[in-house]
């Protein structure tokens, strides 16, 4: 499976993005230099950095994996395209329930706080349930990691878990907090709950990924 479908989006303010394979020399480019910066990977569970043999390394079993689905994340500006981060579904399972864990990552923090995480988690969510029938989708947030947290709650993400102490960090010890979202629509929704009574937060988040569907019905183009 390894690379998603290609997409184009906009931002809300109006960045064009596109959600695109890359290349090995692509991501030893962008992801070697990016993963340098412990402000990036601190939040990713695992700040280690990255060479150029590493990143080749991590290219060979991603292309091969068909338990997860790429996209590279494209800025779109003028005449120039540039990679700026990657996302992700992973941990794909078929059985007993389609389901799968995300991730994001924008190395290059120049693009930090221009909704660009916001879209690409839209356009993913409209990914895993319309083309690819996906039940439900995990996440992990550690403390702290607020724009995180805030952009996956935004498309209907909702808090499961909390696993203490997860991780060491910044002269403490960070919580993790495991997410989830489920697919609203009614066939999904109901194989999941089955006969059990959906809780509240999730009967409101519903209503989040519903609308985030109907936006992607306008805003992503699939190449
Ligand atoms: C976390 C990350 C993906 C966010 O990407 P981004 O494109 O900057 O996020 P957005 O601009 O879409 O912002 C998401 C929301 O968080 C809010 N936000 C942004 N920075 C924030 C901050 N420092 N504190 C609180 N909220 C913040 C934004 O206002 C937005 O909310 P809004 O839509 O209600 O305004 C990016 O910072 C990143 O890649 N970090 C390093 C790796 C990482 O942490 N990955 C996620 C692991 S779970």
């Amino acid at each position: 499976m390894a690379f998603g479908s290609i997409m184009k989006l906009t931002t809300d303010n109006k960045l064009s993005i596109e959600m695109a394979p890359f290349t090995r020399e692509e991501v030893i480019a962008t992801f070697v230099p990016g993963f340098a910066q412990m402000s990036v990977t601190k939040y990713l569970g695992n700040a280690s950095v990255q060479t150029a043999e590493t990143e080749s390394e991590w290219y060979d079993a991603m292309i091969k994996d068909t338990s997860r689905v790429v996209w590279g994340i494209w800025v779109i500006e003028n005449d120039s395209r540039t990679l700026i981060g990657s996302t992700s579904l992973m941990d794909i399972e078929l059985e007993p329930l389609k389901q799968a864990t995300t991730g994001i990552t924008i190395v290059d923090k120049n693009y930090w706080g221009k909704g660009i995480a916001g879209a690409c988690h839209r356009a993913r969510t409209w990914y895993a349930f319309e083309q690819m029938a996906i039940v439900r989708l995990k996440s992990a947030v550690y403390e702290g990691n607020e724009a995180s947290r805030r952009a996956i709650e935004k498309v209907g993400y909702t808090s499961v878990y909390t696993e203490r102490n997860d991780i060491f960090f910044d002269g403490r010890l960070h919580h993790k907090e495991c997410f989830e979202c489920l697919n609203p629509t009614s066939w999904a929704w109901n194989r999941w709950w089955r006969d059990d009574r959906p809780t509240r937060k999730s009967v409101e988040a519903r209503e989040l990924t519903r609308e985030v569907l109907k936006w992607a019905e306008t805003h992503v183009e699939l190449a």
